[in-house]
């Protein structure tokens, strides 16, 4: 197990204070800045570099997460309900080094929203209008969750809706997509994409009477297709999935939704999961080649917002995630201003023809966000970035498995760090060579960089930094499209 090294402290300069900021030492009202509605969008325009931007990083990062965190003043209860926002930064190529932009995707539900001056949807609607979307399944699609690039278009992802389109040139809003799937209602915030078979793997699960999950493959060139939908026996939230070279793994955790909470949208956004640890996990195991040979079993219920990555092992399927004993973050992720308690990276090794799982935690660090060089994503890996956010103490970590070591870049207080992307550093290096960039939000300052890393020497703190004017509010996940 990988224990935590000395602190280091970054030594690069910081820019200028230009906006009154929250006190560095009050967590709570970090947050709340922090995670504050988009305060200004525009397309794409120039941004301050400093430090020395890698010649070989060339294309565009594109973020996304909770833009809009408050409609017509009221704020929203949960990061999840808000309204999604995408920013990108574009290297290399353009008018200028880096150039940026900031975008509040126009979903359909906010598009009527702003027409009619008041809430419509979620818990902010009044109680009447809960009723009638919930009579007529309505809800909002805010598309605030993650990113898809996928044969040369952007989708803005929500778990529980369809895919909506991005024009990755303006990041205006295209809108809804099936994707060509046909009757495609849910779409995973969390496609995972196997190199070898230059596809991504995808499912959704469709709740109701009779839940089921919905997995799909997304062909790199040629239409996507539905491989298979198995029946589930709650309602459930699966936040991640894996996908090894044969099989894809789901952990379905019991976060049950209360379908009559969800229905009349009663009490907050919170309060339609119910943590019931008295059902455990259940661990379904689909073979690519056969997706109808199902190999399902339960265990001991547990919680993974994430996965890093999975491969195979013999008969074994090694899968690398986020653990968490129950559900408890649900609340943290609210607008509270709550402590994130953040999970366990894990080692769990499943044996499906015993029907068995055992677990291994991999280091005593507590992080979130688990990212691996994606050219080799179903396969074994030997490192992780990780970001490790308690507070004031948010760093960027490494694992390298092999050498049992961790590294750590510890960012100034009030510094918050999104979760990594990882880049090559140019298209056929070696593995685990290249650039690991994080968007830094500054309470100091009051703005947000994206921070560019060696991958290989976090500890070295960022080679460049690449300033917005303004804050980016927190972001959950995103995507590097070279160009
Ligand atoms: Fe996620």
């Amino acid at each position: 197990m990988v224990r935590h090294p000395a602190r280091m402290l970054p030594t690069a300069t910081a820019p200028s204070i230009s906006e009154p900021s929250p006190s560095l030492h009050d967590d709570r009202a970090t947050h709340l800045a922090y995670t504050s509605s988009v305060p200004r969008e525009h397309g794409f325009e120039p941004l301050r570099v400093e430090g020395r931007l890698p010649d070989g990083l060339r294309g565009t990062l594109y973020r996304n997460g909770p833009g809009l965190w408050d409609l017509f003043g009221r704020p929203y209860s949960h990061s999840f309900e808000c309204d999604g926002a995408v920013a990108a930064v574009r290297l290399g190529g353009g008018s200028a080094p880096a150039l940026g932009a900031h975008r509040v995707t126009q979903s359909e539900g906010l598009r009527e929203e702003r027409a009619a001056g008041r809430p419509l949807y979620g818990s902010n609607a009044a109680w009447r209008t809960r009723l009638w979307n919930g009579l007529r399944l309505r809800a909002k699609n805010t598309a605030n969750t993650a990113l898809l690039s996928w044969q040369g278009r952007l989708f803005a992802l929500l778990e529980a809706a369809r895919p909506t389109e991005l024009d990755p040139a303006t990041l205006d809003t295209i809108g809804p997509s099936d994707l060509g799937i046909e009757k495609l209602v849910a779409f995973t915030a969390h496609p995972r994409a196997v190199a070898s078979h230059r596809t991504t793997y995808s499912y959704g699960v469709e709740l109701g009477p009779r839940p089921k999950l919905d997995v799909h493959a997304l062909p790199w060139t040629g239409p996507a297709r539905r491989l298979t939908r198995i029946p589930l026996a709650h309602n459930v939230m699966i936040h991640d999935f894996a996908a090894t070279e044969r099989h894809l793994v789901f952990f379905v955790g019991p976060a049950e939704l209360v379908i009559w909470r969800a229905l009349f949208a009663a009490g907050d956004f919170r309060s339609l999961f119910e943590w019931r640890p008295e059902h455990g996990s259940e661990v379904i195991v689909v073979p690519i080649a056969d997706p109808t040979r199902v190999v399902r079993f339960s265990v001991d219920a547990f919680w993974s917002w994430h996965v890093a990555n999975a491969f195979e092992r013999g008969g074994e399927i090694v899968v690398d995630l986020v653990r968490y004993d129950d559900f408890a973050t649900m609340d943290q992720l609210g607008a509270s201003g709550a402590p994130f308690e953040q999970g366990v990276p894990t080692r769990v090794v499943l044996d499906p023809a015993r029907r068995t799982m055992r677990r291994d935690a991999l280091t005593d660090a507590r992080a979130e966000f688990p990212m691996i060089d994606l050219r080799i994503a179903g396969t074994s890996h030997r490192t992780m970035l990780l970001a490790s956010d308690s507070g004031r103490r948010n760093a960027l970590l490494r694992l390298d498995l092999e050498r049992d070591r961790l590294s750590r870049f510890e960012l100034e207080p009030g510094e918050r760090a999104s979760e990594m992307v990882f880049v090559p550093r140019e298209k056929n290096a070696p593995i685990d060579d290249g650039w690991a960039l994080s968007m830094v939000w500054s309470a100091r300052t009051s703005t947000s960089h994206l921070a560019i890393l060696d991958a290989s020497r976090l500890e070295d703190g960022p080679v460049a930094r690449v300033f917005f004017d303004h804050t980016v509010p927190l972001t959950f996940h995103g995507v590097f499209v070279p160009s």
